[in-house]
């Protein structure tokens, strides 16, 4: 897991529009993808492909995690998209973005595809990683083979506003609680179904956008949601967005700083003392303790604290 690139926030770009395209250079998140699939109306797809593959090639990202959302498998433009997208920046791309996955063999199809291209234009095989979004009843249920369909699944993510619309639920704002339901969590299950599968196969596990883009306030409270249960980042598509979900999917220094701490005395213990178990201060600590300390370092350690 500590290999995976940094996605604590995760901009969407409709691939359309080379005006929000330049203005998404100017912003501070991980990653990016730039969108050929719902932000981009049936007739502006294919015209799509060439602004796409212009923003990749011509840079400008520094560092950031560069992707490509194509359209689902079910469509007629899938595989162009990817064939256009490849042999076109496939040098300037880091993953795909693959929506509506609904069974481990829509990404092993991608897999495919793209050593295929791979070979063809004489770029290293495998370099380009996959995202897989679950975004539907089928893909959930299918979940642990999606998470183990492809040694280049980077994550998981899930898309909530077409799983809501996929399982009829009686809402129409993503990330709110569905009118009429008071007992909990309604999104609880499938966060966490998600994460597990991710975790169990090494990949992260992404969570999708709130669509209430000026309510900054509904996304730190879904995003510290999806971060308090183990969620690596989440998407925004705002740069009122951007500095909120950083923040959620990062440790506060002081967490950071206690965790570096367990991590010394724990070390101290086992290697100078010679014993598994230590009191410091009022806290007792063991192996897990230090497994606990080492998620929070390393996600502080990446956020740059
Ligand atoms: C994202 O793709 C979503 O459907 O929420
Ligand atoms: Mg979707």
């Amino acid at each position: 897991m500590g290999e995976l690139r940094s996605r604590r926030s995760v901009l969407a770009v409709p691939g359309s529009n080379p005006r929000f395209v330049d203005k998404a250079r100017g912003l501070g998140t991980d990653a990016f993808f730039l969108d050929l699939e719902d932000a981009v109306a049936p007739s502006e797809k294919e015209a799509a492909r060439g602004t796409v593959v212009r923003a990749l090639t011509e840079g400008g990202w520094d560092g950031r995690v560069r992707s490509v959302r194509v359209n689902d498998t079910t469509t007629e433009w899938a595989y162009r998209d990817v064939i256009a997208v490849v042999e076109g920046a496939g040098a300037d791309l880091d993953s795909i973005v693959l929506p509506k996955v609904t069974a481990a063999r829509d990404v092993e199809w991608l897999d495919t595809l793209l050593t295929q291209i791979e070979r063809a234009v004489g770029l290293p095989v495998g370099r380009i990683g996959i995202e897989a979004q679950i975004e539907d009843a089928r893909g959930l249920v299918n979940v642990d083979s999606i998470a183990a369909s492809s040694p280049r699944l980077e994550s998981l993510v899930y898309g909530p506003a077409d799983f809501m619309a996929s399982i009829t639920m009686k809402s129409l704002v993503v990330g709110e609680q569905p009118p009429g339901y008071d007992t909990g969590d309604a999104y609880h299950y499938v966060l966490m179904r998600i994460l597990t599968a991710a975790r169990a196969n090494g990949v992260q596990a992404i969570d999708g956008p709130c669509l209430q883009i000026r309510d900054v306030d509904a996304l730190r409270r879904s995003a510290g949601r999806t971060a308090a249960l183990g969620y690596d980042g989440k998407w925004v598509l705002h740069p009122l967005q951007v500095e909120a979900a950083n923040e959620a999917f990062s440790p506060s220094q002081e967490d950071y700083d206690h965790a570096e701490l367990v991590l010394d005395a724990y070390a101290h213990a086992t290697t100078v003392d010679r014993r598994g178990a230590v009191m410091l201060g009022e806290e007792m600590l063991d192996e897990a303790s230090r497994k606990m300390a080492l998620v929070v370092a390393g996600k502080g350690r990446a956020a740059g604290l």
